[in-house]
Formats: C-alpha cells, sequence, structure tokens
C-alpha cells in the first residue's frame, strides 16, 4: 500500500525529520534529471525544454501558477505571458502542459492558478504602479478579435477549455477568495477579489485524499478557499508569490509523502518549499536566474540542504544564502 499522511505517520516523521535536500541544475542539451528519480531539484532553464526531457510518469502532482497573459515582464527573453494575442498565450500554455500531462504519473493531477485580466480598452501602455514595479508595461497587446475594449477577457476559462481538447479531465473550478485584496480605482465594476484554481486529472480515477483537509465546522472541503495573500520577506523581489496555505492543501489532498511534486514555473519557490515541508520531494523550473537563487536562498533559509555537487562544477553559481 502507498504510504499516505494520516496512515502511516511514523514513517512520515522520519521523512520530516530529516532536513530536505535539493541540488540546482541548469538546463542544458542532453540533460537527464537522474536525480529525480530519488530526489529533489530546482531547474534553470525554460519550462517546455527541461519538461521534454524529464522522463515520463514520474510526477504524482503539479502545483504551478504560470504567468498572467499581458500583466507582467518579468524581464526575461523566452517568457510566457507576452504574446501578441491571448489565443497564442492559451496555445503556449497548452503545449507546456502537454509535457506535464506526459511527466504526470496515471493517477496524478494538476492544480493550476491563473487570474484573469481586461483587454487594454485602447490604452497602449500601463502607468508604472509604485507597489509593484512589474505592472509598468511599456506596450500593451490590443484587444484580441472577437473581443471589446474594456471585456473581462475570460482567460481561466479559455486555458481550461484548451486543456480539456488536449485530453485533460477537468476536475473542479476553486474559487481562491482573498479577503485582503487589493482595492482598485475602477468605478464601474466591482472589486475583483478572487482567482481561480482548476484541478485537472490526466486520468478519470487518481490519487486524492478526501479528508487531508477539511473544511470550517469540519465540513468536507469546499470550492471557495479563503485564503489572504502573504507577501513573504525571502520572496520579495518577486511580485507574484503563492500563499503557503493555497499550495499545502493542494499538495496534501493530491500526493503522498515521498512523491514528486513539480511546479513548471517556480517563481520564488513556494511550491518547493511547501512540498520539502510536508515530505515531498520536489521539482521546480525558472526561466529567470535571479528567481532561481531568490528559491534557493527560501529554501536554505528553512533549512533545506542544497547538496549540488560544486567540486565537479556541475552547479550554476548561486548568490549566498542570506
Ligand atoms: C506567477 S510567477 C510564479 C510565482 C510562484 N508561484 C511563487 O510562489 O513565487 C511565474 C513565473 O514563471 C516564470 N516563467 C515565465 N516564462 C517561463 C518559462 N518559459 N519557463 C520557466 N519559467 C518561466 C517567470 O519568471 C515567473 O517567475
Amino acid at each position: 500500500m502507498r504510504q499516505t499522511d494520516s496512515k502511516q505517520a511514523s514513517r512520515l516523521e522520519l521523512t520530516v525529520l530529516a532536513p530536505p535536500r535539493f541540488d540546482v541544475q541548469e538546463h542544458a542539451i542532453g540533460a537527464a534529471y537522474g536525480s529525480l528519480a530519488t530526489g529533489s531539484s530546482l531547474v534553470l532553464g525554460d519550462s517546455l525544454a527541461v519538461m521534454s526531457t524529464l522522463p515520463a510518469e514520474s510526477v504524482q502532482t503539479v502545483v504551478t501558477s504560470p504567468p498572467y497573459w499581458s500583466l507582467r515582464d518579468y524581464g526575461i527573453a523566452g517568457q510566457i505571458g507576452l504574446e501578441e494575442s491571448v489565443y497564442a498565450f492559451v496555445a503556449n500554455l497548452a503545449d507546456v502542459f502537454d509535457q506535464v500531462f506526459r511527466v504526470l504519473r496515471p493517477d496524478g493531477t494538476m492544480w493550476l492558478n491563473i487570474g484573469d485580466s481586461y483587454t487594454s480598452g485602447n490604452r497602449g501602455w500601463r502607468a508604472p504602479d509604485k507597489k509593484n514595479p512589474a505592472r509598468a508595461m511599456s506596450l500593451r497587446p490590443p484587444t484580441p478579435e472577437g473581443l471589446k475594449d474594456k471585456d473581462l477577457i475570460g482567460v481561466p476559462w479559455r486555458l481550461a477549455f484548451a486543456l480539456q481538447d488536449h485530453g485533460w479531465y477537468l476536475r473542479s473550478e476553486v474559487i481562491w477568495h482573498k479577503p485582503n485584496a487589493q482595492p482598485e480605482s475602477v468605478r464601474d465594476r466591482p472589486t475583483r477579489d478572487h482567482e481561480h484554481v482548476f484541478l485537472f486529472s490526466r486520468s478519470e480515477k487518481y490519487t486524492y485524499h478526501t479528508d487531508a483537509i477539511q473544511g470550517p465546522g469540519g465540513r468536507r472541503l469546499r470550492t471557495v478557499w479563503d485564503i489572504n495573500t502573504k507577501p513573504s520577506r525571502a520572496a520579495s523581489g518577486h511580485f507574484a508569490t503563492f500563499p503557503e496555505e493555497l499550495v499545502g492543501r493542494c499538495v496534501r489532498l493530491t500526493s503522498n509523502p515521498g512523491d514528486l511534486v513539480l511546479d513548471p514555473f517556480l517563481g520564488s519557490g513556494t511550491t518547493a518549499l511547501v512540498a520539502g515541508k510536508l515530505g515531498r520531494r520536489f521539482c521546480g523550473i525558472e526561466l529567470h536566474p535571479d528567481y532561481v537563487d531568490m528559491a534557493r536562498n527560501r529554501l536554505i533559509a528553512a533549512g533545506f540542504v542544497d547538496t549540488t555537487d560544486r567540486e565537479n562544477n556541475t552547479e550554476r553559481p548561486c548568490i549566498d544564502a542570506v
């Protein structure tokens, strides 16, 4: 029988007592990532390229938040999210998630957090936002064909339908309600205070631990999750971090200790951090070297051990842990 959080607490203790270990790798042509058969890695590289080289059916669950369309510029060539059209954005992400489908175990799942956006209303640029400098965009894409200025685009559902077309089972629409959402200056619609988190599975039947997380009052977990956004000190400088509570729910519901948890858009490393704390192994892929460094330092600050083999020069240079 496979190990679960509740049924084999003693083995879980052993897993948790040992500090999680990981290495840091830079993607190169011919990379094999054999260390992921038993260990955890942060990988610097393009998610599609890296995942194409990962072994099939090796990942139990994915928790990820890809860049949102036309909202942020992460300042690195090859990033997803700056496509001229929302249709190209959805197609690019569907290609990335084809690879996720391939590397997932048959009973595996994916939790996908994606935000919506509005058409530009004919404004060609977005003014700098003092609190969030990455939101200043020098160019905003034109209103997508078939939509009008000021339309809410419906990005999450466009992506969900595309993934269904690519063979995924769409199993749940979770509304992540943010009680502490930022105010908006618009005066002709309600202020947005939620995002979508979709649960997809690869097969009709999949690993799901109904009792791993309870809803308020001990009831079965419902589909609206109230979770405050919490800017993490260790992740300051990254603009779109997941709350640990959100990732923790997903990881516990759809994986077991020792399983491999993947985030193909790692950012500041929240999925790796939470997966490691819960005794899971992790693979986090990120295109921007600064964010790989940030994630590494965040893990080290939490007591994780970087086992990268520096003697043999297989690592990429990282700034010192803070
Ligand atoms: C919304 S953020 C993820 C934040 C993350 N959930 C966290 O808690 O920090 C998306 C990340 O995807 C990265 N990214 C964009 N295009 C990528 C690509 N082609 N391959 C890998 N990472 C990419 C960006 O650099 C950014 O850090």
